[in-house]
């Protein structure tokens, strides 16, 4: 069956500056800001102001962000392993937007040819990887699970983890999995 779930409303981000943030996704992603809504919570007696701002997609799906002054949060920049965040674009839109960053000195990475999508990365206020990925025509037989042993080389992994010792809740440190696989190429390069 095919899924229900018909894809993404919108994924929620702290942020640091709704402003700063405003002008990364709106005036150089070109996304519409379409909502800012003040959002009041009363703890203790004492009134709390957030703002939630969503930004909108060609597809409908929102990026979303609250401004939370007074709660704390640990902005850093985010390792791509650890979050990022992949909007699908045309190719031309994503070479479009590598020469909008070069020409504001803005920092870019890539393009980096992923076989069955080629990406660029930016970095928004935030500290959030942003990845810009246009499809190849080895996208769709790339991601078919029929034709890739997706579940297979899962199996593999998770043996081969667990014969090393290490459950799913092993803490990630200094552990080696010893698949026997060839492995494919390298992300994760930093921006
Ligand atoms: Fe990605």
């Amino acid at each position: 069956m095919a899924p229900q779930i018909k894809g993404m409303h919108h994924t929620a981000f702290r942020c640091r500056d709704s402003e700063a943030t405003r002008e990364f996704y709106e005036d150089f992603l070109e996304l519409p800001l379409a909502e800012a809504l003040e959002i009041g919570i009363t703890k203790t007696g004492r009134q709390e102001q957030y703002l939630h701002t969503f930004y909108r997609m060609a597809n409908g799906s929102f990026m979303a962000f609250f401004e939370c002054p007074s709660m704390e949060f640990e902005f850093k920049e985010q390792h791509d392993f650890d979050m990022h965040i992949a909007l699908e674009v045309e190719l031309d839109y994503l070479h479009y937007m590598k020469d909008k960053a070069t020409r504001q000195g803005r920092e870019c990475r890539g393009p980096a040819d992923h076989t069955f999508i080629q990406s660029i990365y930016f970095r928004d206020p935030n500290g959030y990887v942003v990845e810009l990925t246009a499809k190849t025509e080895a996208h769709d037989d790339a991601v078919d699970p029929s034709k890739n042993g997706a579940r297979e080389k899962l199996a593999r992994w998770t043996q081969a983890k667990r014969d090393a010792g290490y459950g799913p809740d092993a803490e990630p440190g200094n552990i080696r999995i010893e698949t026997g696989a060839e492995l494919h190429g390298t992300a994760g390069e930093t921006l």
